[in-house]
Formats: structure tokens, sequence, C-alpha cells
């Protein structure tokens, strides 16, 4: 039966998630960009109940949670879809805009998804080169899109290289393409405090694609959204199936959004935990590219080695495969006791290989 799958598909290789096969619960996980903490303890009644109501037995229902999160983005109802996960809201914007053949244009090396999906479709993708210091490729980001592009995709701050777009240049883009769809990703919305999505009304164009993975601890349990002008979203509910956002991630969003302390863990990150760890790196002069979110490329003399003896003292950290990446690893950053016994371990490969 393999023959009859679509030859485009037989060409591509699964996502395999780092470190498969392996017992990630036994490591510090400093390799996904996760939120290292546990949900909140005020979570445990919420799942309690919606297991005792039967909530968990039924279809879901977003009824009363869609209005709750509009208020929180800032937009109308009619201006969210949530899916599961944002990977979800990436696919089924890039299924809505993309036939075979067309273009998307991404920066390069990017969150894989977008060129995984791309060539599940059949589309070209036309990708731009971040430039040796990890910046965004203002110009030939600009002279690449061209009459095959049909979707245009800006990653803000982008993961892995943790690049930021500079406002002026998102703007840009939207003016000179009004008719293209301009997909934003703010998956790290929160860390970074930028957004887009004051600009909906003035763009068209303006597609914001966020997640509740990272700040809010939900990787796990997979919830995203799409905000869009209320005809796209009516479209991408064509896409998206009725119950594909399950029923605990709804429960366990709609009760954070209530937590007065539910953000305080990227706070902890990105004034402790991050500038810790950049004073340690540059005292030890190990090259890192400085990202906007809670995760940092790092260019130790021997990446290998580093990444081995991290494992080895029970720290997972990413070696990157792209070519332009192959001697850094992606390094999430977490609260400072984490980040001190990051430091703690790199500081004695170090020390030991002098
Ligand atoms: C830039 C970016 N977008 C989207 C995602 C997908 O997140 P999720 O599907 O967990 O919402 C990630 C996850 O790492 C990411 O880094």
């Amino acid at each position: 039966m393999r023959n009859c799958v679509r030859p485009n598909i037989r060409a591509l290789t699964a996502y395999a998630p780092p470190w498969t096969g392996l017992d990630r619960t036994q490591y510090l996980r400093l390799d996904l960009n996760e939120n290292t903490r546990a949900l909140p303890p005020e979570i445990r009644p919420v799942l309690e109940r919606l297991l005792s109501s039967g909530a968990a037995s039924r279809y879901p229902e977003y009824r009363a949670f869609m209005p709750r999160l509009a208020q929180q983005v800032g937009v109308a109802e009619e201006n969210l879809i949530i899916t599961n996960g944002s990977d979800q809201g990436i696919e089924i914007l890039l299924r809505a805009f993309l036939n075979p053949g067309d273009g998307m244009v991404v920066a390069q090396p990017e969150f894989p998804i977008f060129s995984h999906v791309a060539q599940v479709i059949g589309a070209r993708v036309q990708g731009v080169p971040f430039d040796a210091n990890m910046i965004f490729p203002t110009e030939a980001f600009l002279d690449a899109i061209d009459h095959q592009t049909k979707l245009i995709v800006l990653i803000n701050p982008n993961n892995p290289t943790g690049s930021t777009i500079p406002l002026e240049v998102i703007r840009e883009v939207l003016t000179r393409h009004p008719h293209l769809p301009v997909l934003l990703d703010e998956a790290y919305y929160e860390f970074t405090g930028v957004t887009c999505v004051k600009w909906m009304e003035e763009f068209k164009n303006l597609i914001i694609v966020r997640t509740f993975s990272k700040a809010f601890a939900m990787a796990g349990l997979r919830l995203g959204y799409v905000i869009a002008p209320a005809e796209l979203i009516q479209e991408l509910n064509k896409i998206r199936g009725p119950f594909d956002v399950n029923a605990c991630a709804v429960a366990v969003a709609d009760a954070q959004l209530d937590l007065p302390h539910a953000l305080h863990y990227v706070e902890e990150v990105m004034t402790r935990g991050k500038p810790f760890t950049e004073n340690a790196l540059r005292e030890m002069h190990i090259p890192f590219y400085p990202g906007a979110a809670n995760f940092m490329l790092v260019e130790p003399k021997d990446r290998d080695g580093v990444v081995i003896h991290m494992k080895q003292n029970g720290i997972l950290v990413r070696p990157m495969v792209a070519p332009a990446l192959v001697k850094t690893f992606r390094l999430t950053i977490g609260p400072l006791e984490e980040m001190e016994r990051f430091v703690g371990v790199i500081r004695g490969y170090v020390e030991a290989t002098k």
C-alpha cells in the first residue's frame, strides 16, 4: 500500500523529537522550550471537576471559554479559532492558502512544522537564510516574495534562532503585500511582550498564531489559537474538526486566565534565569546568540562534547542539525535554580577540558 501514498509524502521524513526513546522525566529538560514547572496546584480541582461532572466523557464545548479568551487577547470572539496546539493552527492555515506548487516565503532555519506541512501539501518553500549573526534578513526576504508566493510567514521571535523581526519590517511586509496573507507566529509572545495584535483592524492580511504550550505550561495538553479577520475564521472552521481541541485543555486554560500568578514563571525566567545565564556564558567566553524569548543558541568550542557531558549530568539540551547551526545547541532557559545547575555543569566541562 505504501505505493498508494502520494510521492511527496513518501519522500518526507517523519518529525522525530530529540532524544527519542529516552525517559525525559529523569532529566532537567532544557531541550524543547517547554515550561519546566508543573501546572499550578489550583489546576488540580479543575481536572477533578472535569472528571466528576462527566464533562470528560462528552464532546468538548467551547462556548464559555471563547468570550473569555477574546477578552484576554483584546479582540472579538469572531476573530478567534482555538486549535489543537498552535501546530494545528499552522497546519490549517497552510492548507487554507496553499495549493501544490504555490510558494511560501519564510526565513530559515525556522520552526520546522512550517516547511513540513508545506511539503505535505506539495507547496514550494521559498526559504530565505538568516544572516551569519542570526539577524532577520529583511532585504532578501522582501526580494523573495514573487508572483508565485501565496503565503508569507513571519515568526517573531523565531525558533530556533531566537531572532526578532523589527516591528517596522513587519509593517512594511503587510503594507507592501495587502493581498497576500501574512502569518505571524507569536508562540513566545508572553516572554517578549511584543505583539502586532493591535494592528488587526488596520491590516486585513494579518493573521496571528499563538499557543498556551510555553508560558502557560500546557505543551502536553495542546492548545493554540489563531487571530484573524472574521471571514477568514469562518473558512478555518471548515478545516478544523468540530471537537479537535480537547475538554481538558480548554478547562485548564480557562482556569489559568483567572490565576494572577499564571505568568510568574515567565517573569522569573526573563528577569532572573536569562540574565544569569547570559552573564555566566560571557564570563566563560562561550559564544551564544542572544534570543528574545526563553531559549538561545549556544556555540561552545566542542558542541557535541558539551551536549554529552550535559546528558551525563542529567540535563538535556538540543543539538541543532540545520547546516547553518551544526556547531550550536539550543538551550531552553528556565528559572534561576535550573540555570545555576546548567551553568555549574558547563563550567565543570570548560574547566576539565582547559
Ligand atoms: C515558533 C513556534 N511556533 C509554534 C510552535 C508550536 O507549539 P504548539 O504546537 O505546542 O502550540 C512552537 C513550538 O516549539 C514554536 O517554537
